[in-house]
């Protein structure tokens, strides 16, 4: 009753806004180093591409024929379409950065119990349809990158036992990335996946309204603060502030394109989107199967069943559990993103080179038995840093944070340091 009286009293925005958060929240869920304002840059970024995709539309034809030369023709000479399809670009990537950082500051600030499980699920949903975006999103100018980044993709996802040729095959709507190709990327990228996105997005919202909002620190001054102007003038700022960072970059810098797409020449070396490029480098050194389709799965599963893992839900509110899980976690971080280097030379260079592996069993010398060191390295690890006094959840976090590091790694090498024909180059 008394929220009803007070909201008839608020202006329409003040009644707007109560309907997203409630009329008062933790002091403590504010602060900035708890979130660090990454789901607001995330919704604020989801909001931008809608927009600039819509602006889009108006001048993009999605058709083989017309698609490059329809790209090539927004950045004539005034119009302001280069700029908007610069802002859709960077943003889209941008994206896929920050939400996977959002990802990351939700486990380590233990926002996984049990009355956040559901959203984290949501969240890994989410955090696929951003990926998924990006990936149809990328062949629509029918250049040579986007041709055969999607080629590269799609070949790779034929390698799933099973399914995979199939699969493959329903997503290019035929053998080969063609004129089908391209009408049902623009359709999921244009339809499904924002229509998706805006269901999965409403669900969000709600499920951090009723857990109460943000986690939050027990031990933390437990004084509330209205949400207007507290919380909302922090938003604003957070998302205006991207908003002009973003536009500036965008005006500075634009985005690729290369020639129009010809199947009959393939680039050299022909590498996929730079997010799946960590999937591309582990298809170098492990066979397809392992590769392509049961790291990934461990990966996928192992994340999106972290909340209901029994014993390693984070410390609510304080980042990594404590000042020791935070030292440990970056020196993970580190640990893996060098080791990844010397070991993918050393497949690379001795390993391959000389044949000192000869691959009579490709699916054993290059699945089962790597698999079976790191899973050995992986229970060694963690006895050691039990042993050396860490709790369950931070043992686990740091694993977890040690293979960041060597994905980020791997990505960094498919990158910036595989050149023609896939080999080890310097990128100067
Ligand atoms: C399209 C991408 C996403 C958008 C737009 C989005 C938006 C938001 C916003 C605005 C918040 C509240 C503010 C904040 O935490 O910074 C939030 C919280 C949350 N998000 Fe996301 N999110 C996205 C993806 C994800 C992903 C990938 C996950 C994890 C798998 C996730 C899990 C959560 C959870 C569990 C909360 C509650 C955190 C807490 O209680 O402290 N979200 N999200």
């Amino acid at each position: 009753m008394t929220t009803r009286t007070s909201h008839k009293n608020s202006s329409p925005f003040s009644a707007f806004i109560l309907h997203l958060h409630p009329r008062k929240i933790p002091a403590d869920t504010i602060r900035f180093t708890l979130s660090f304002g990454l789901g607001g840059m995330a919704t604020t970024l989801f909001f931008i591409l809608v927009g600039s995709g819509i602006l889009q539309i108006l001048s993009y034809i999605p058709n083989i024929m017309s698609a490059h030369q329809s790209v090539v023709a927004m950045y004539s000479a005034g119009s302001p379409a280069g700029f908007v399809r610069n802002i859709h670009y960077w943003a889209g990537n941008l994206f896929v950065i920050v939400a996977l950082l959002h990802l990351l500051r939700v486990y380590l600030t233990g926002a996984t119990d049990r009355k956040r499980r559901v959203n984290w699920l949501i969240g890994i949903a989410l955090f696929l349809l951003v990926l998924f975006a990006n990936f149809t999103g990328y062949l629509l100018p029918w250049d040579q990158l986007a041709f055969w980044a999607v080629t590269i993709f799609t070949n790779m996802i034929g390698y799933v036992p099973f399914i995979g040729e199939r699969l493959a095959a329903i997503l290019r709507g035929g053998d080969e990335v063609g004129a089908t190709t391209l009408s049902t990327f623009f359709a999921i990228h244009v339809g499904l996946i924002p229509a998706l996105m805006i269901i999965l997005l409403i669900f969000h919202f709600w499920l951090i309204r009723k857990a109460g909002g943000l986690v939050r620190d027990p031990d933390s001054d437990a004084r509330s603060v209205a949400s207007v102007p507290h919380l909302v003038s922090r938003e604003g700022a957070v998302g205006l502030g991207l908003a002009a960072l973003l536009f500036l970059f965008a005006a500075l810098v634009d985005a690729p394109l290369a020639e129009i797409a010809n199947p009959g020449e393939s680039p050299n070396p022909a590498k996929a989107a730079w997010y799946f490029l960590g999937l591309q480098e582990l298809l170098l050194h492990f066979h397809p199967i392992f590769a392509i389709c049961i790291f990934p799965a461990l990966m996928l599963a192992s994340l999106t069943l972290l909340p209901y893992l029994p014993g390693i839900t984070l410390s609510p509110g304080v980042w990594c559990g404590g000042a020791q899980g935070r030292i440990s976690a970056a020196a993970a971080f580190f640990v893996g993103l060098l080791a990844s280097f010397p070991l993918t030379m050393a497949d690379d260079l001795l390993i391959k080179e000389n044949g000192s592996a000869p691959d009579l069993v490709p699916w054993i010398t290059r699945g089962l038995l790597p698999l079976g060191v790191i899973l050995l390295f992986h229970w060694l690890a963690f006895l050691i840093l039990k042993r050396r006094g860490y709790a369950r959840p931070e043992t686990v976090m740091t694993l977890v944070i040690f293979n960041l590091g060597m994905l980020c790694g791997l990505t960094v090498t498919g990158i910036w340091f595989r050149g023609e024909g896939m080999a080890l180059t310097l990128p100067f």
